[in-house]
């Protein structure tokens, strides 16, 4: 078994940590106070061609491996979670669908924008009423000849406010369940589809979280991804892959606390020496060091079985449920360690600490993690 990144990883990973720690992290601070968008820098990741790395380069995109993708999101992440989450949902939960589930002409017309930086992608499948029960919506589809009509609301869609282009999830038929569900790709600029409420959140304050309506939208059959029914597969397919990401953003945001923690431990003075003397700190240190290189592999884990074609939910799953539980602990140990510094806008601990927490819920909560893993020992 090799533990060693291929050279082209490693390549990617410090291209994209210089990218991230000149051009993304000086603003991060100001743009979480602000609430504000990181719209330049996600457009010159376009440019770069990560918003869409691991599409294939047929569709414009590099043919990255996932754990190449990790590397990416995981930088970002070091230092701003809220980007690390834009280019995740752009790749995972919107690229990947498209060029998995999609026709030949939807991957011309939408994968190949979204995946060379031109367009923006959003994933739209919770509700006001359905977040972990995904499957019980309330957006209908109503089929009239060669179209549909899309009325609903979808809300906490990152990328909401920026988007381009949506894939969103409705139901053709409530009494049918899971099986009655759709996925559709929707233009912003359809009419009837707007934006509501921008959401105000505790962390990943500059990621744009906005609700979505769909006000009788007429949506082209062509539009239709995958099949009638069939809907319900494609979101789950789709959130297997996109917890990779969020696993690797969780990673980053750990790896962000435990970077900060190290270096003010080895400033700080106090009783006359260096508070990194204390074992009382460096256990929490080589705690938090333990854990991100546990999170690391089942990461790789994950990625290494979905680029072998090998069933990979389960990995998936446990991979984000114990990255986002390493983020959250990483988090509230460097805040711990900073003491009352910690505690200050001065210091970055604090946004770690705000950003991680949504790591062990969105994309699936924690609890939904372990009933897929439990689900799993039992088939
Ligand atoms: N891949 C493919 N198909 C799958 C699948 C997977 N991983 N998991 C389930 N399915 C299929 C099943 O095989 C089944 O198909 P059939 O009907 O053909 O047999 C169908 O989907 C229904 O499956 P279940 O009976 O398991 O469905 P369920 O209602 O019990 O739900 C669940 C399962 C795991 C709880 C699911 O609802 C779930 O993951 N909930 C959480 C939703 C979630 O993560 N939401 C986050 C939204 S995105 C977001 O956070 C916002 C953002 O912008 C970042």
């Amino acid at each position: 078994m090799d533990f060693k990144l291929t050279e082209e990883q490693i390549q990617i990973r410090d291209e994209i940590r210089r990218f991230a720690e000149t051009e993304i992290a000086p603003d991060a601070a100001g743009r979480d106070e602000q609430e504000k968008f990181a719209e330049k820098q996600i457009k010159k990741l376009g440019e770069l061609g990560y918003m869409g790395m691991t599409v294939s380069s047929q569709y414009g995109g590099q043919s990255a491996d996932t754990v190449a993708y990790t590397l990416v999101v995981e930088e970002l992440s070091k230092v701003d979670a809220s980007v690390g989450v834009a280019l995740s949902v752009n790749n995972s939960l919107v690229c990947y669908g498209l060029e998995k589930f999609g026709t030949e002409t939807q991957k011309q017309k939408y994968l190949v924008p979204l995946a060379t930086g031109k367009a923006l992608g959003a994933y739209c499948l919770s509700e006001p009423g359905t977040g972990s029960d995904a499957g019980n919506m309330m957006t209908v589809a109503e089929k009239r000849g060669d179209h549909y009509i899309i009325s609903g609301a979808k809300n906490f869609i990152t990328n909401g406010i920026h988007a381009d282009y949506l894939i969103v999830f409705v139901t053709l038929d409530k009494k049918a369940g899971t099986k009655g569900v759709c996925a559709f790709i929707v233009e912003r600029n359809f009419p009837g589809v707007s934006v509501g409420k921008k959401e105000k959140k505790l962390g990943i304050r500059s990621s744009d979280t906005a609700m979505l309506n769909f006000d009788g939208v007429k949506v082209p059959a062509a539009n239709l991804l995958g099949q009638e029914g069939k809907g319900f597969s494609i979101a789950m397919a789709i959130l297997d892959v996109g917890r990779i990401g969020i696993a690797a953003q969780a990673l980053g945001i750990a790896g962000g606390a435990l970077a900060a923690a190290v270096k003010y431990a080895k400033e700080r003075r106090q009783f006359g020496q260096s508070i990194i003397d204390f074992q009382a700190i460096n256990f929490m240190l080589a705690d938090m060091a333990m854990e991100i290189d546990a999170a690391r592999l089942l990461i790789y884990q994950a990625a290494v079985a979905k680029d072998s074609g090998e069933k990979f939910s389960v990995q998936s799953a446990k991979a984000k449920l114990y990255a986002s539980r390493v983020a959250v602990d990483c988090a509230v140990k460097a805040v711990q360690i900073f003491g009352g510094a910690g505690y200050l806008k001065d210091y970055p601990v604090e946004r770690y600490m705000r950003d991680a927490k949504i790591t062990e819920i969105y994309e699936g909560t924690s609890e939904i993690q372990k009933l897929v893993i439990a689900r799993g020992l039992m088939t």
